[in-house]
């Protein structure tokens, strides 16, 4: 198919999945991160992968001489080095790594995205405690205070309620060794979220737009697609794709919404990379959102992002570390879910415990989507999506 080999910084699970998809088109992927069992690597484990830190620029280096294109599955990289390597002209780097360090800071991301009249909530930069009483004043409580760089699955917000939690939250986000700042808070009626792939030559698709649900912070269910009129998935896809556009290089851009009850809508965030929300892909469309950044990256054909099933959903299993039989049972169970797929990470541990999940048969039940045929991708992931 390619003789070009991709480098990937970062070995989780969206590694994992990105590895699969290369597999079977027969690309080489040598994948750069620190553990030797990291869920990337034991898929094509008879490769050479490179055990390091994706943040070093030695060891990013030594990843782009044996590769041809440099991809993330994480944005909290060093994009430093992106840039030189991309600069030496000895490896394509995509996405651009302007657009990874835009992104790893929400503040600078909200202001790029309002500065070119993307709809994002309102926010403010707190840079002492005195802001945040300012923030306060304009926007009442309660208050999503978040971090602006190292962010993920919630970690970097707090949900400030009352005068009471204003030292609580600052601690627990770091007391400004971190940069803060504040959004106000958005009584959404639902999440919403786009996958967008953009080819190397410019070529942009997109895929449905599904509805998302978290539980504390977490993805907690994908449906797909979202269950709201055509109007406004028409808008949430427009909006989508110009967010992306904004943005430089090639791949695919999870792009997070809130849906207010008027219809409006808020971009959250974007992530330059394959998406928790489009894990359904895998089974439920024409090509994964996997496969598509393979093929924007090397800049060949892009695939159908059609649904081939009427509905899907994707509920995400968190492990337990105290009773990790148990998740693996309520696993198997789902298995007896028609059309059910269950996707295991791999991992080593569980980096946070949520309360016990209902077995996903059961939480399929609970709500009320009209699947013809449904999919369950049922993804234990203890740590970050
Ligand atoms: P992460 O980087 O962890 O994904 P997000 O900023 O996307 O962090 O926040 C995680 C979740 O918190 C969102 O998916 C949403 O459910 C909730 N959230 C974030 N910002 C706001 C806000 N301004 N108002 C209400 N809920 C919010
Ligand atoms: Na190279
Ligand atoms: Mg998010």
């Amino acid at each position: 198919m390619d003789s070009r080999t991709i480098g990937v910084l970062g070995g989780g699970q969206l590694g994992r999945m990105l590895v699969e998809a290369a597999s079977r088109l027969n690309i080489k992927v040598i994948i750069l991160d620190t553990p030797p069992n990291a869920p990337a690597k034991q898929i094509q484990a008879t490769q050479t992968h490179i055990h390091g830190d994706f943040k070093d620029p030695y060891k990013i280096r030594e990843l782009s001489k044996t590769t041809d294109v440099l991809t993330v599955e994480i944005e909290h990289v060093n994009t430093e080095i992106l840039e030189t390597l991309m600069n030496e002209n000895t490896v394509v780097v995509h996405p651009s790594p302007s657009t990874i360090k835009l992104i790893q800071d929400k503040y600078t991301q909200k202001i790029h995205l309002s500065k070119n009249k993307i709809p994002v909530v309102d926010f403010i930069e707190i840079p002492t405690k005195d802001d945040l009483s300012i923030a306060i004043e304009k926007f009442g409580y309660p208050l999503m205070l978040k971090s602006k760089t190292l962010a993920y699955d919630g970690r970097g917000n707090y949900l400030l309620r009352s005068e009471d939690e204003i030292s609580n939250a600052l601690e627990s986000l770091g007391n400004f060794k971190i940069p803060l700042y504040a959004e106000r808070w958005t009584s959404f009626t639902k999440e919403l979220a786009v996958m967008v792939v953009r080819r190397a030559n410019g070529e942009i698709k997109s895929y449905p737009v599904v509805e998302t649900v978290q539980k504390e912070n977490i993805c907690h269910l994908v449906i797909a697609p979202a269950q709201i009129n055509g109007v406004i998935s028409e808008k949430a896809k427009d909006i989508a794709e110009k967010a992306v556009l904004t943005l430089e290089g090639a791949g695919v851009f999870g792009v997070e919404m809130f849906l207010m009850n008027d219809g409006h809508i808020y971009v959250n965030e974007i992530a330059p990379r394959p998406h928790n929300s489009g894990h359904y892909t895998i089974e439920a469309c024409e090509t994964s959102q996997y496969e598509n950044h393979i093929r924007c990256i090397l800049d060949l054909p892009l695939g159908s992002t059609a649904l081939k099933v009427p509905a899907a959903a994707m509920i995400n299993v968190l492990g337990k570390s105290n009773d990790l039989q148990e998740t693996l049972r309520s696993c198997a169970e789902s298995l007896s879910i028609p059309g059910a797929t269950i996707h295991l990470y791999g991992k080593q541990d569980c980096k946070k415990d949520l309360p016990t999940m209902k077995p996903c048969a059961e939480i399929l039940k609970s709500f009320d989507v009209p699947f013809e045929l449904s999919i369950v991708s049922a993804h234990r992931t203890p740590n970050r999506m």
